[in-house]
């Protein structure tokens, strides 16, 4: 049981050390997270339950006093449930914690999301970031967007498919396109989102607008989806070419977050040029606000991919700027719910 008495007040000296050890701290989990899924602990947890720390260490060929220390730690980092454990002995039991299943899963196997996070974070963690701040090569460069078909299939499946849920959740929530009839979904992945909000809504037609490779992956995905009468895709490259019109709501899903502002006020523009007269701009999308350690995992890999611009991860501020830059102004904000990191804006054009 924590004893809140002995936390000290907010803005105290003390406060102010336990920030700084906050940053240090946060190196000292990651380092733990890494080899808690190296090791596999997660599997080992999930499909055995809790263990004393002595077998544990045994099983994974470990030295029982450094091990025992491991084990401790991850307890205090919140991935693992320490008990019978007040005379640190090597009988103290360790089990996956409530966090470490919602992020792994209850056998330990699932989370291919967070490790694949982690699996990213260490391609660049071990680069010297003085050499690379002062232009050293960087080994593993991407290209951004993705442009062999193997990437973009990688990407658009993986990492944008299988995480749409909670996005589209926040938009339906947010009922932004709830009256919507012709919308222009702009980066729309591989139609997933035109496709969920085509389910949710009987009168709507989405276009997707993408790149050629993507807008490929789409057509076959709408098709085994039975949506090609309501969802249509259009093949575009918004760096070279106008949006097409006649749009009454036109969207931004999970798209703006991969551009610095001054390309996100361009493609602002180029709604402006083309939306509907009383057209509505719909912005769902990770911002500063809230994503902090979010953003610091983020963009800090973004230093060492030179394809990415500044500042992905705005916040509001920002967004209203660049609409009101572009002749917007913002109808409605809808904050991140429980499920997802995203928020919700919704804009109108000034006459
Ligand atoms: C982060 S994904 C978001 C996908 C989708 N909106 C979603 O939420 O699942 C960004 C999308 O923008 C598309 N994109 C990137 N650059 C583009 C460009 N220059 N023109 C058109 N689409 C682009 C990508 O192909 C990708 O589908």
């Amino acid at each position: 049981m924590k004893h809140l008495e002995l936390l000290p007040p907010e803005g105290s000296l003390r406060a102010m050390d336990n920030d700084f050890y906050g940053m240090v701290g946060g190196g000292a989990r990651l380092r733990l997270l890494e080899v808690f899924i190296d090791l596999q602990i997660p599997e080992l947890l999930g499909y055995r339950g809790p263990l004393p720390a002595q077998q544990i260490c045994a099983l994974l060929g470990l030295n029982l006093h450094r091990g025992w220390k491991f084990l401790h730690l991850l307890a205090l980092s919140g991935l693992l449930e320490e008990s019978n454990g007040v005379y640190s002995g090597d009988e103290t039991l360790f089990g996956l914690s409530a966090n470490a299943t919602y992020y792994f899963g209850p056998t330990g196997t699932e989370g291919f999301f967070y490790r694949d996070l982690v699996a990213f974070w260490k391609k660049v963690a071990n680069l010297s970031l003085i050499d690379v701040l002062r232009g050293a090569p960087v080994p593993e460069g991407i290209h951004w967007p993705y442009a062999t078909p193997d990437s973009v299939a990688h990407f658009e499946y993986y990492w944008m498919r299988l995480t749409a849920a909670g996005s589209i959740d926040t938009l339906l929530q947010s009922q932004a396109v709830v009256n919507a009839h012709q919308l222009l979904d702009i980066g729309g992945g591989d139609g997933t989102v035109g496709c969920a909000l085509c389910s949710a809504y009987p009168d709507l037609q989405v276009t997707v607008f993408n790149l050629p490779v993507s807008a490929e992956l789409a057509r076959t995905h709408i098709a085994e989806r039975h949506m090609i009468d309501r969802v249509q895709v259009h093949e575009g490259d918004f760096f070279k070419d106008e949006f097409p019109t006649g749009f009454d709501h036109v969207l931004f899903n999970r798209t703006l977050a991969d551009w610095q502002p001054t390309v996100c006020k361009m493609l602002f523009d180029k709604v402006r040029r083309s939306m509907a007269p009383g057209g509505k701009l719909v912005i769902n999308e990770a911002m500063l606000e809230g994503n902090t350690d979010f953003t610091l995992a983020w963009e800090f890999r973004y230093i060492f991919y030179d394809a990415y611009g500044r500042a992905l991860f705005k916040p509001l501020s920002v967004y209203k700027q660049l609409l009101e830059d572009a002749g917007f102004r913002i109808t409605k904000v809808t904050p991140m719910r429980h499920e997802a990191f995203y928020s919700v804006i919704e804009a109108e054009a000034v006459h």
